[in-house]
């Protein structure tokens, strides 16, 4: 044998493995604690708890989360993952959780801190039935639409928090052509009120453009009668590829 080669032992590779799983969650321990202290996680909790008492919503019973990425891999993965620990231990409350590019070592991290595993990709269309937080950070607009497609009556709407990219930005920044495609998102901003958020965190790539929606009992009041007729499911066959490939 060449000396150039060096056998390693299956034992050895799965000591080594094991030595890896301990320093990620060693280092996202640190990370949650570093985010739950943060002002802002503490500005966000408190708009959370302000949505929740004002909206009666008897605090969240469920966050479901898509679109976090890789935990293992991406350094804005492992804020978002701390972000979402302290949610769920400031509210009690269980996490759902989904992302088609989650890698072993993802897994094993999202078992060491009780999250629920989505088992299959279901593109957002998740329907909701307690009160949720639904945490997309930074994902494709097809899931919001997607989600938004599947809970379209005011009941579900009402139950629903989003934690997500801002609506108002991407109706003010996306071409009229490009709207006509992610239509509940596009129908949704006259019912919701959107809270921005000082991205004062110390990596400003984190929670950049993240904002808080909910329903808002005024606008509600204003809906014309037929605001809900519309039930179409979405289609994004014309779309770029890279949105394709994401949602693959
Ligand atoms: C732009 S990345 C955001 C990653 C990370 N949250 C961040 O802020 O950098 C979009 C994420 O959405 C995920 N995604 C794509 N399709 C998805 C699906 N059907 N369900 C859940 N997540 C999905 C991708 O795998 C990717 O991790």
């Amino acid at each position: 044998m060449s000396s150039d080669f060096v056998l390693v032992s299956k034992k050895k590779k799965s000591r080594r493995k094991a030595d890896d799983t301990t320093s990620l969650l060693r280092r996202i321990s640190s990370i949650c604690e570093e985010v739950s202290s943060s002002s802002y996680c503490d500005n966000l909790v408190d708009i959370l708890q302000e949505i929740s008492s004002k909206q009666e919503l008897n605090s969240f019973q469920n966050i479901l989360c898509y679109g976090l990425g890789s935990v293992e891999d991406f350094a804005n993965s492992k804020y978002q993952f701390g972000l979402l620990v302290s949610l769920k231990e400031h509210f009690k409350t269980k996490v759902q959780i989904y992302d088609p590019n989650f890698r072993k070592d993802d897994l094993t991290l999202f078992e060491h801190y009780q999250f629920d595993i989505i088992e299959e990709n279901e593109f957002g269309k998740r329907s909701i039935d307690s009160t949720t937080l639904v945490f997309l950070p930074h994902c494709p607009h097809e899931l919001l639409n997607n989600f938004l497609w599947k809970n379209w009556d005011i009941t579900s709407l009402k139950k629903c928090v989003i934690f997500g990219n801002s609506i108002g930005h991407f109706i003010e920044n996306t071409p009229l052509k490009t709207k006509e495609t992610f239509k509940y998102i596009c129908r949704v901003q006259s019912l919701v009120e959107e809270v921005s958020l000082d991205n004062r965190f110390k990596f400003s790539d984190v929670f950049n453009d993240l904002a808080v929606h909910y329903i808002s009992e005024e606008n509600i009041d204003q809906l014309p009668c037929d605001f809900f007729d519309f039930d179409e499911e979405p289609n994004y066959d014309t779309l770029p590829v890279e949105y394709r490939k994401t949602l693959s």
